[in-house]
């Protein structure tokens, strides 16, 4: 075991907001800054993940370079608001979603890499080449936001390929983070008879996906910040799954599909369009949330209208 390179107690370094931002993100900042006194109950403003020990401290803006010791406990930092821009996934190296991405800043000469650093890629950049089965991947690692903390399983989507139609709800409920799967529990029961009563089925020519990929404590709404970690996420899967529609169940899929704040009733009963980054139109069809129909039975004959619509030659 090596000892962390801290800086002498008498010679703690300056740093400024950012490299400290960076010391944060790299697990560091408690290291770096000793003896710095840090508040016990100070909330965390990144994400948190285990931190391995550093045997050579890294430049703060350097991805870290370290052979790995025992990890340090998790902290979870459910709530932890990091904000859209420092969005990232950890990857063990550079994935292969990174193959044209920038090239890494280069490491000093006298830092030996001993093992794969865990390096902190935004999302956006991480999904951008990626396939499917390597999104899969990165989604099951992903540390982007506080959710990570409480999933059991991040649950990337199911479906059937070539994907006729693309089924985007909210957010992994209780059954789905046991599971890994979308839609397993009440409400995706009620969703898999709507679809057959369409001729519909998610093991054939529909995938299901959701907007958020980890479980919100107690199904609690999503917060802003994690929907914004997570898009490019379903953005990228939308990508990859070209289907030929999307229905979109429920207000928070259906804002962020058509970047709106609209309501759910203001959007449903017409065909909107999405633009994919390729410049592909793909018609969007809105309704209402399966778990919501379950609450308001009333209201599934609206839903029924919906379905007819997206059932309907566009
Ligand atoms: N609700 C959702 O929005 N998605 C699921 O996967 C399950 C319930």
């Amino acid at each position: 075991m090596t000892a962390p390179h801290s800086p002498p107690a008498s010679a703690a370094p300056r740093v400024n907001p950012l490299q400290r931002l960076w010391l944060r993100e790299l697990g560091m900042e408690r290291l770096w800054l000793r003896p710095a006194p840090q508040p016990q109950a100070a909330p965390a403003a990144m994400p948190q993940v285990p931190v391995p020990k550093q045997e050579s401290p890294a430049a703060p803006p350097q991805v870290a370079v370290s052979k790995q010791e025992s990890p340090a406990p998790a902290v979870p930092a459910r709530d932890a608001a990091a904000p859209p821009a420092a969005s990232a996934v950890r990857l063990a190296g550079p994935g292969p979603g990174l193959r044209n991405g920038p090239p890494p800043k280069p490491a000093p000469k006298a830092e030996v890499v001993t093992d794969a650093a865990p390096a902190v890629i935004p999302v956006a950049e991480a999904v951008k080449n990626a396939t499917l089965d390597e999104l899969r991947e990165q989604v099951v690692a992903c540390t982007a936001c506080g959710l990570c903390g409480g999933r059991r399983h991040a649950v990337f989507g199911h479906g059937g390929q070539p994907t006729r139609w693309l089924v985007v709800g909210e957010a992994p409920g209780e059954q789905e983070d046991r599971q890994g799967q979308p839609f397993v529990g009440r409400s995706g029961q009620l969703l898999d008879s709507m679809l057959s009563a369409v001729g519909m089925s998610r093991e054939r020519d529909v995938f299901i996906a959701n907007v958020i990929k980890c479980r919100p404590p107690g199904n609690r709404n999503p917060k802003p910040e994690e929907i914004a970690a997570c898009s490019p996420y379903l953005m990228r899967q939308i990508a990859l799954l070209k289907p030929e529609r999307i229905l979109v169940l429920g207000r928070f899929a259906a804002q962020t599909l058509l970047g709106t704040d609209a309501t759910i009733g203001s959007l449903r009963g017409r065909v909107h369009q999405m633009k994919t980054e390729e410049g592909r139109e793909i018609p969007v069809i809105v309704s209402y949330h399966p778990a919501y129909l379950l609450r308001s039975p009333a209201e599934k004959a609206r839903a029924w209208q919906d379905l007819k619509l997206a059932s309907r030659q566009l």
